[in-house]
């Protein structure tokens, strides 16, 4: 790739390329390093889940090192999913956002996020963003689409990854100069899970609720059936749409 941004690391299998790319960074690699698979033996997602990485799919993981502190590490999220959303909707692919780091095509899954950041006493050291998007093959899962599935024809997976990353370079530039703002208005515009019932599970249990907002962090604020409102951390709940 002829972009001085991007250093592109490519293997054609690892266990995850969000843990590559983790021992990079905690190695001194620096912001920009790209490590890309075409398939992989323990892709993680959001929450200890597994992410299913059969060949056809597109798995990444990007190194950033934002000066910013560490609990705004999700804003990374909003504005990776962000930049899905755009670079997908371009193709006229009929994707929304389901907060926190889901992109689905009718209620189906199509792409992750699991942004998983490193610290250091000073505030965040790295963060890396690690991307997974169907695009060529069967869905991986019940509940998931891909790309060839909606379109009915096979993608080239490398324009789909210059196109993300692209968009990805511009959003993040945009981002150290503006700030978060731009990227949540449109995060808003894009995100289904806004206006909707919910159901809630986190530590305590389950709880139903209406999504109301995002907020700058990332965090998703509902409103209770008594009329209460809080924020709920995407670190600590998975959420289901009603
Ligand atoms: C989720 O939806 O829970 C997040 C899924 C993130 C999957 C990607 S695939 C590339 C990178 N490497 C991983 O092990 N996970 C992320």
């Amino acid at each position: 790739m002829d972009d001085s941004f991007f250093n592109l690391y490519y293997r054609p299998e690892v266990d995850s390329t969000n843990e590559w790319a983790k021992e990079l960074a905690r190695s001194g690699a620096p912001e920009g390093t790209l490590v890309v698979a075409d398939t992989q033996r323990a892709g993680r997602g959001r929450r200890g889940r597994t992410w299913s990485s059969p060949r056809g799919g597109l798995y990444f993981s990007l190194i950033l090192r934002p000066s910013i502190p560490p609990e705004l590490a999700p804003q990374l999220v909003l504005l990776t999913a962000t930049c899905l959303h755009r670079v997908l909707r371009r193709r006229h692919l009929p994707v929304s956002l389901k907060w926190p780091n889901d992109v689905v095509a009718r209620g189906d899954k199509l792409a992750g996020i699991l942004v998983e950041a490193g610290s250091a006493s000073r505030g965040l050291s790295f963060a890396v963003v690690g991307v997974g998007v169907n695009v060529n093959g069967p869905p991986p899962l019940e509940g998931a689409t891909s790309i060839e599935t909606i379109t009915a024809s096979p993608q080239r997976k490398d324009q789909i990854l210059q196109d993300i990353l692209g968009e990805i370079k511009a959003g993040y530039l945009a981002y150290l100069k503006e700030g978060i703002e731009p990227i949540l208005a449109d995060y808003r515009q894009g995100c289904t899970t806004l206006g909707r019932e919910v159901v809630i599970f986190g530590s305590h249990g389950k709880a139903k609720a209406k999504a109301i907002d995002v907020g700058k962090s990332g965090e998703l604020l509902v409103e209770y059936p008594d009329g209460c409102r809080g924020w709920v951390h995407a670190d600590e709940v998975s959420l289901r749409i009603r």
